[in-house]
């Protein structure tokens, strides 16, 4: 937690106001002694390359709205559309793409009071960014960058926009002076590229970007997918929980399980069945699936059935939601095109202060 202080203080005032400049937001505490103290601002984005799995919202979309609640935070979230498109090529499924990953943020309770909500496409002042960043980007940087490292041995199949794909990711979250990026284990790396771009900049032309950490709980977990490898929708293990009953009832039921008899007792900690149940439930409910696990009895079959349970309950009206989105495309429009104009503003101001950094202001605009 960055700002401790700052939460014990928020939750003793209550006449504290909170007021939003341009660019960073304010606590104005006026019962204690003056001071403005800057709220942390928190980002972080989600690729649309199909629905969000179990694994994006319990990793990193549920974690943050969790955060953008606390008043003593500032929240951006997006959908990463440029970034999908080293792997999405049609352009009727990335319309697609985009709608079910606004719905699910808004099904899981994104709230644009709280929240600039906004698609990453609609403020290309990011691609002007990430151009000047990539000139500042060593080239053995990205070359160890695991993405492209998993790749390299068929080159003829990565495109430059992979390569640079932690550049674009940089430019998102700098670009909006981010302090804290909630996300999985595996996006931890491009952080600190972020970081490293930033800092390189700065050295050179003076204080000019946030140095932007990782959100830092320690137990950022990796959720597992059927296959009990990290769920990801490449490895297509995932589980959606947004799915038809039908449908999230077969992924359940394909989640690979050992050969142990069901008479037989059985380890939960190597159970991608257990891990996921595990996330999902209460202390209680995972100490008495552990003990089922451990007197033997108890079958796979019957976990799985316990989970799917869990899941249609725990996300019942996160579903709701989702399929009155996906009804009502309009209604997602109207919230992105609102946050759409907020992030475009601040966006502005970041370049604009870039582009005089690097001399590219018109000498007029000086006199
Ligand atoms: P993406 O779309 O692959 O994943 C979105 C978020 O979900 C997390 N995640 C997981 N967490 C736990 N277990 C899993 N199995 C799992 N799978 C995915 C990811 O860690 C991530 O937090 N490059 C990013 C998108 C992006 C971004 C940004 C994020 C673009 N610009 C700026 C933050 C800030 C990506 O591909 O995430």
């Amino acid at each position: 937690m960055k700002f401790p202080f700052l939460k014990g203080q928020l939750h003793k005032s209550k006449q504290q106001l909170i007021f939003l400049s341009n660019y960073r937001a304010y606590l104005y505490l006026p019962n204690a002694p003056t001071q403005t103290i800057a709220m942390a601002r928190i980002l972080t984005g989600i690729q649309s390359t199909g629905r969000p799995h179990l694994g994006n919202i319990l990793g990193a979309m549920m974690p943050a709205i969790r955060l953008a609640k606390d008043p003593a935070h500032e929240a951006l979230f997006f959908i990463a559309d440029l970034h999908t498109l080293t792997t999405v090529k049609d352009p009727a499924q990335r319309q697609t793409y985009v709608q079910a990953t606004a719905a699910a943020w808004l099904a899981c309770g994104l709230d644009i009071e709280k929240v600039i909500f906004y698609r990453q496409s609609r403020v290309p002042a990011v691609c002007e960014l990430a151009w000047y960043l990539n000139c500042f980007t060593p080239y053995p940087m990205l070359a160890n960058a695991h993405a492209f490292k998993d790749k390299a041995r068929r080159l003829s199949e990565v495109s430059t926009g992979l390569f640079t794909y932690p550049v674009l990711m940089a430019a998102d979250i700098l670009l909006y002076a981010a302090d804290i990026v909630p996300v999985g284990q595996d996006q931890l790396q491009h952080l600190e590229i972020a970081r490293d771009i930033a800092a390189t900049f700065n050295r050179q032309y003076g204080d000019t970007f946030v140095l932007p950490q990782a959100q830092s709980r320690d137990n950022i977990q990796i959720i597992p997918g059927t296959d009990g490898q990290k769920m990801s929708k490449s490895y297509n293990n995932t589980i959606d929980p947004f799915a038809l009953e039908k449908e999230l009832k077969k992924a359940i039921m394909a989640i690979k399980t050992d050969s142990t008899p069901l008479d037989q007792p059985k380890n939960p900690d190597h159970c991608a069945v257990f891990k996921l149940y595990s996330m999902l439930a209460n202390q209680a409910l995972t100490a008495d699936l552990r003990a089922k696990y451990l007197a033997g009895g108890y079958g796979y079959g019957q976990a799985k059935q316990a989970l799917l349970a869990l899941i249609l309950e725990q996300f019942r009206e996160e579903r709701q939601r989702f399929r009155a989105y996906i009804q009502d495309p309009y209604s997602i429009e109207q919230q992105l095109i609102i946050g759409e104009a907020k992030a475009r503003a601040m966006a502005e101001q970041m370049l604009e202060k870039v582009r005089t950094k690097l001399g590219y202001t018109p000498t007029t605009k000086n006199r």
